[in-house]
């Protein structure tokens, strides 16, 4: 596997483009397609503007006001822009009232969404794609920044001033490529690239195989300043520092902001992963998963079990709630239970998660072993004070003796398996349960269990799968 510093031959580039050149036929909206969203979206702005008082703006953002919206994928972003003067619970309101009136009867319908504040959402009519409406401040750089979505129209000014054409379809690649992974999206779920590091990485780099041969090559920590292209000059360890992350993309348009802070080391790995598979021999496939297919994992699961490995799942009912604050929680318990498992000596080797509808799991693989004693770490037994309070509260041990200095007691272990330490979990309080997963309707299961938990179990691990 020859990449030199990372820089393709050639070869090996003409054939990437001519890759590159077939799936972007698949990738780029057809010139339908993009006429019927500007169309749509034209309509709908007069409609808005119409009902919105004079000193509001209405802005077209996101990928469609960018020209990088993946095909049959794209959503409407507009922005109803509100002057600065105003009270940020009532520019919510006054946002949400506007939208409200737009909708037409006989077909259209909205929600309300939650992100850092209350959004509507339109499902139009005679077209797939949903048009989302959210009220911001109207600025013109981070300083007046008045809420958390203000930026994005920052974000649309660079974008546009910045990319050409083809690098436009580039950015189209590189979501269509990170998506094939499941590593598109800064969504909890996916802790993955959002659309505007997309572009800004494309900038950076200048093309889609640019991006790609850094991806391939990526050593942590990484930190890059999108306003100094092409002469960077800031310290690396201090921004790494000041962000408290080993990937950063400062933000052109405000230099207190990561813009790859949702990225997981998880979604790292896999890009890069990816960026090599495709370096190494450029092919159509690397864009085009397989679709989900169960029969990896279901092989892989009877593998395990062979193998002596055991599958802990605990299933879940969760409330009517924002998909992304329910992620976090998961994922958050999902952490603390497994430290609890390690903590008793069963380490988990994989821990999963999953949510589907009103279903959520959390599962561990682990090596399947039964413990009759504990192992416990005791102080020094030079220092009386801990020492004393140690033999006193150990004192119904097996055996007891030095290793060393250091006092080590051989107890009656407190779980005899991984499945008594979950079980504990689920029945007492011995961990924070986060505030919406009900520890009531939770079920523990090893081996055989309900089809739709295995399920979301199988595609977990296939989530995790090294391709
Ligand atoms: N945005 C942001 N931070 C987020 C989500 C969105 O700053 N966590 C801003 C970005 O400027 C983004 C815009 O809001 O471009 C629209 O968000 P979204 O629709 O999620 O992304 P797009 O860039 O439009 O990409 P896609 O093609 O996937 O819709
Ligand atoms: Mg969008």
């Amino acid at each position: 596997m020859k990449r030199g510093n990372g820089r393709l031959s050639e070869g090996k580039k003409r054939a990437a483009e001519k890759v590159l050149h077939r799936v972007l036929l698949d990738v780029k909206p057809t010139p339908n397609e993009i006429e019927l969203l500007n169309e749509r979206s034209n309509e709908l702005m007069g409609r808005l503007k119409a009902e919105a008082p004079r000193n509001v703006d209405i802005l077209l953002v996101g990928s469609v006001a960018r020209g990088t919206q993946i095909r049959g994928t794209s959503d409407i972003d507009i922005f109803l822009l509100f002057p600065k003067t105003m009270d940020e619970r009532r520019m919510e309101a006054e946002g949400l009232k506007i939208a409200k009136r737009v909708i037409k009867k006989g077909g259209e319908r909205f929600e309300i969404k939650y992100a850092e504040h209350p959004y509507t959402r339109m499902f139009l009519k005679g077209i797939a794609a949903t048009a989302d409406i959210v009220p911001a401040f109207k600025i013109s750089n981070a300083e007046e920044m008045g809420s958390a979505v203000d930026r994005t129209q920052l974000h649309n000014k660079f974008v546009n001033s910045k990319l050409s054409q083809k690098q436009r379809n580039d950015v189209r690649l590189l979501k269509a490529f990170l998506d094939a992974r499941s590593v598109y999206g800064a969504e909890a779920r996916i802790e993955g690239f959002s659309g505007y590091l997309c572009e800004l990485l494309v900038y950076y780099y200048n093309s889609f195989i640019g991006v790609l041969e850094r991806m391939a090559e990526l050593k942590l920590p990484l930190a890059i300043d999108i306003l100094n292209k092409g002469s960077e000059k800031h310290n690396v360890s201090e921004v790494v520092k000041r962000f408290n992350s080993d990937f950063v993309v400062i933000d052109p348009t405000d230099r207190n902001r990561n813009v790859a802070a949702n990225v997981s080391l998880g979604s790292i790995a896999k890009a890069a992963l990816a960026a090599r598979t495709f370096l190494d021999k450029p092919s159509v496939n690397t864009f085009y998963t397989e679709g989900y297919s169960d029969s990896w994992a279901t092989g892989l699961l009877r593998k395990l079990k062979s193998l002596d490995m055991e599958v802990l799942l605990v299933s879940f009912r969760l409330p009517d709630m924002t998909e992304d604050i329910l992620w976090q929680q998961l994922k958050r318990l999902g952490e603390r239970m497994a430290h609890e498992l390690r903590q008793h000596g069963f380490p988990p080797i994989q821990s999963l998660q999953n949510i589907r509808g009103q279903d959520a799991i959390v599962a561990f693989v682990l090596e399947r072993r039964e413990k009759r004693a504990d192992v416990i770490a005791g102080p020094s037994a030079i220092m009386s004070g801990a020492s004393e309070a140690f033999l006193k509260s150990h004192d119904r041990h097996y055996a007891m003796f030095l290793d060393k200095d250091k006092i080590i007691s051989i107890e009656n272990s407190k779980y005899a398996t991984a499945g008594d330490v979950l079980r504990r979990i689920i029945s007492q309080n011995n961990i924070k349960f986060p505030s919406y997963i009900n520890k009531k309707g939770a079920r523990l299961y090893s081996g055989r269990m309900p089809v739709r938990y295995q399920a979301l179990l199988k595609e977990a691990l296939e989530d995790k799968a090294v391709h």
